[in-house]
């Protein structure tokens, strides 16, 4: 015997199989692969597997070999009807030497596609124990019939095809589950505004997101800066790699640089497990530097390196990590002033600012007032199935007229509450957290009080006015008044606003 020809078929068989891995995703193939082999492990003339349709009752057949395996294809048989649907029914295999001594055997099809059978085993296909199909197979090359050994073969292989099925299925739900929360967060995250401004910035983000160009997005807080770099990460070909979100002004320094860049075991008090940091993680994607103007000189110096170099180093850690990293990031500080008085490093912020988008303030667009306000009304509303809730003439005209300090988040927020607090039919004036008129404080004032008494009194009532519209979060008001959020804290605790 000669040793040098590779003459085991099982080794074949083994070839075959190894080369499933590589259509794994495509089920079709897959399950051709799977049935060919069967086929021709067991010498079989012919083959097929067949799924049942749960709702029509009937088998089909996906995938056939043989001589007649297009003819065959045509045909659709009932659940009950003929060998196959007997295996359906009972979800048990079944073995036949000889089909014309057995009343099961149905021999209109054979028949009428001119292919002579005279053995067949078919097994069912199951997932959870309910019946999903069938694999059968008919006569040998050689002759002899199907046997015992053979149904234990095809059972083997039937598993392998109902695994397959399952999880292809599997992959099929949760990739649909995952497309419909997408066009659901697609309808949170979409800018909504018709005016030019508006549309120069998401134009803008349009073309910056076909490109590396690092960019810097402006504007006042609550201008909608975040979504616009969601949609600049969206719009580009990173869209399926992570875009991560950095608030830089949310974090002391040290625990930035951890965040950012990542560190090692042991590398200070709590450093337990090594941890990834999030350039790491946004490798291939994007990072979103949020208040990008809060960070401190060591951390400037630290990020000027990575965007400079390429690559940078984790705490504690001594071999330089490289990523391909997306840069956006924001700023609601006017960041030249901030480059101007010596705050912000300019050779970063050329570094940043290679493109610069400018979220306009929604006072300086007002034709966009209602249209948002209509577009949260329709969030809310769904949110909580009020479907008919309206916003009154009244209410809108309050709106309309109103300044928005807070920009788009606090009419988001306005609306929110409205919805909350309105009598469920419409939002009225007095269902809003806005004051219109400017002259609220005036009462308070009088000539003849001290400067500083009066300016007293503006104060209380401008911090009142701020907190009100940003729904009592003290952050976000520090943010709008651009103070800090101790400072405004204290303001707080002095005219007893808690
Ligand atoms: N044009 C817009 N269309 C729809 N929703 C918007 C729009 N602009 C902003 N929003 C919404 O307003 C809120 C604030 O937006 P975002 O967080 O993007 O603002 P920001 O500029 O990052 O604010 P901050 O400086 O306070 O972080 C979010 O809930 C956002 O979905
Ligand atoms: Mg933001």
């Amino acid at each position: 015997m000669n040793k040098s020809k590779a003459s085991d078929p099982r080794i074949d068989v083994l070839k075959a199989i190894s080369s499933w891995g590589s259509v794994a995703f495509d089920l079709d193939q897959l399950l051709q692969l799977i049935i060919e082999t069967s086929t021709n492990v067991m010498n079989a003339k012919a083959s097929s597997l067949l799924l049942l349709d749960p709702k029509t009752k009937k088998l089909y057949f996906k995938i056939a070999t043989g001589e007649k395996k297009e003819e065959i294809k045509k045909y659709e048989i009932n659940v009950g009807q003929g060998i196959a649907g007997y295996v359906a029914e009972t979800g048990e295999p079944l073995l036949i030497p000889d089909v014309a001594k057995d009343e099961r055997w149905d021999k209109k099809i054979s028949e009428s596609i001119g292919f002579q059978t005279r053995s067949i085993a078919c097994v069912p296909m199951k997932t959870n124990g309910a019946v999903i199909g069938v694999v059968e197979i008919i006569d040998r090359e050689d002759g002899r019939p199907i046997q015992e050994a053979d149904l234990e073969i095809l059972t083997s292989f039937a598993g392998l095809a109902s695994t397959a099925i399952n999880n292809a299925r599997k992959f099929n739900a949760v990739k649909k589950e995952n497309k419909n929360l997408k066009e659901e967060l697609g309808n949170r995250y979409e800018i909504v505004g018709e005016s030019e401004a508006i549309r120069k910035a998401i134009g803008d983000a349009y073309k910056v997101a076909n490109s590396k160009a690092s960019t810097l997005i402006s504007g006042e807080s609550g201008t909608g800066k975040e979504l616009l770099a969601r949609l600049i990460h969206r719009a580009g070909p990173r869209k399926d790699k992570p875009l991560v979100v950095i608030n830089c002004g949310a974090l002391p320094e040290t625990l930035l640089e951890a965040e950012l860049f990542g560190y090692e075991k042991g590398s200070f008090t709590g450093a337990v497990t090594k941890k990834i940091g999030m350039f790491e993680m946004a490798d291939e994607g994007s990072v979103f530097l949020d208040e990008v103007g809060e960070m401190s000189p060591t951390m400037q110096v630290k990020l000027l390196r990575v965007l400079q170099e390429g690559i940078f180093y984790s705490v504690g850690g001594n071999s330089p990590i490289s990523v391909d990293v997306r840069v956006i990031s924001a700023t609601n500080k006017e960041i030249l002033r901030e480059v101007s008085e010596g705050r912000f490093r300019e050779d970063l912020y050329y570094r940043l600012n290679v493109v610069q988008i400018h979220m306009p303030a929604l006072r300086e667009r007002r034709e966009d007032i209602s249209l948002l306000a209509g577009h949260f009304l329709n969030i809310f509303n769904k949110e909580r199935g009020t479907m008919d809730l309206k916003i009154s003439p009244a209410a809108m005209e309050k709106i309309v007229q109103y300044d928005w300090p807070g920009n788009v988040r606090e009419l988001e927020n306005a609306i929110e509450r409205g919805v909350v607090m309105g009598n469920g039919k419409e939002i009225l004036p007095e269902d809003l957290p806005i004051q219109t008129s400017s002259s609220n404080y005036g009462g308070d004032i009088q000539v003849g009080m001290s400067l500083k008494n009066a300016v007293d009194h503006f104060k209380k009532e401008f911090i009142i006015m701020t907190l009100n519209s940003t729904g009592g979060n003290k952050s976000k008001a520090a943010k709008v008044l651009d103070v800090q959020r101790t400072y405004l804290s204290r303001l707080v605790s002095k005219y007893n606003l808690n």
